[in-house]
């Protein structure tokens, strides 16, 4: 029976993809006011405006390609039982090819009527418009969690989480709940590795190694490390 690794990231995996993160100094909320563009209100605003911001990532995302980062993450496949649980809209893990990522916050690359959430298609290219409609004759709206929405797959995250073996956190400021609070459901005893170059020192997670580095070259680095030794 493979050990099973879960891996949580957050926008600084794909940070080096060119893909902007949110609370570094030029991220992505130092730009836009997150009530005006990711938000239940935004969209009942002025939802040609949320269409827009979520355009112009999803051009950055299409355009973008996997990084060391992720691929290093595929690489653990054949030797453990890899989840990854990610923050990140992006599908640069999935491009990279991992095959088993649940995404907390969503996927900028699939649209959803905006009154039936069951209804969910792939957006081909990186436009989406007002007018786009789904079969419910509905507007469609970005398939991404906004503030002050639901996280749908947080209790299945917990479960898994729970049964880690080994724990990897991975570029997220761990500011956003629930995501946040994820770790807390690892068991304090097994093996955890923190990666991000602005790592919070203080940070009280039993059991936890602090990698203050960038993922494309601590995951390079770490990957190796836990199959000669964790296996
Ligand atoms: N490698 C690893 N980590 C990095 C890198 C890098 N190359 N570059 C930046 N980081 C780290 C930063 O130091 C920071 O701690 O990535 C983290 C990014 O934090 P945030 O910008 O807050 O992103 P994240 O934690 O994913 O935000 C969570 O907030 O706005 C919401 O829905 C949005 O999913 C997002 C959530």
């Amino acid at each position: 029976m493979q050990k099973r690794i879960v891996v949580l990231t957050g926008a600084g995996i794909s940070a080096e993809s060119g893909i902007k993160t949110f609370r570094d100094d030029n991220g992505m909320w130092k730009q836009y006011r997150f009530e005006e563009v990711a938000s239940p209100e935004a969209w009942h605003k002025h939802p040609e405006v949320v269409l827009d911001f979520y355009n112009q990532r999803r051009k950055n995302v299409v355009e973008a390609e996997p990084n060391a980062a992720h691929k290093a993450l595929v690489k653990l496949e054949d030797y453990f039982d890899v989840k990854i649980i990610t923050q990140n809209v992006d599908d640069l893990h999935e491009r990279a090819g991992s095959s088993d990522v649940i995404h907390l916050h969503g996927e900028i690359r699939k649209a959803r009527s905006s009154n039936d959430p069951r209804l969910i298609y792939p957006i081909k290219g990186w436009q989406l418009n007002m007018g786009d409609k789904g079969e419910d004759g509905e507007q469609l709206r970005p398939h991404v969690v906004w503030f002050g929405e639901p996280v749908p797959y947080i209790e299945p995250a917990m479960e898994i989480t729970r049964e880690a073996d080994i724990l990897l956190i991975v570029g997220t400021s761990l500011n956003v709940y629930p995501a946040a609070s994820l770790f807390q459901y690892a068991s304090k005893k097994i093996p955890k590795f923190y990666v991000d170059p602005d790592a919070n020192a203080e940070i009280q997670i039993p059991n936890l190694k602090i990698m203050k580095e960038k993922a494309g070259s601590a995951l390079p680095d770490l990957v190796p490390h836990l199959i000669d030794n964790y296996m």
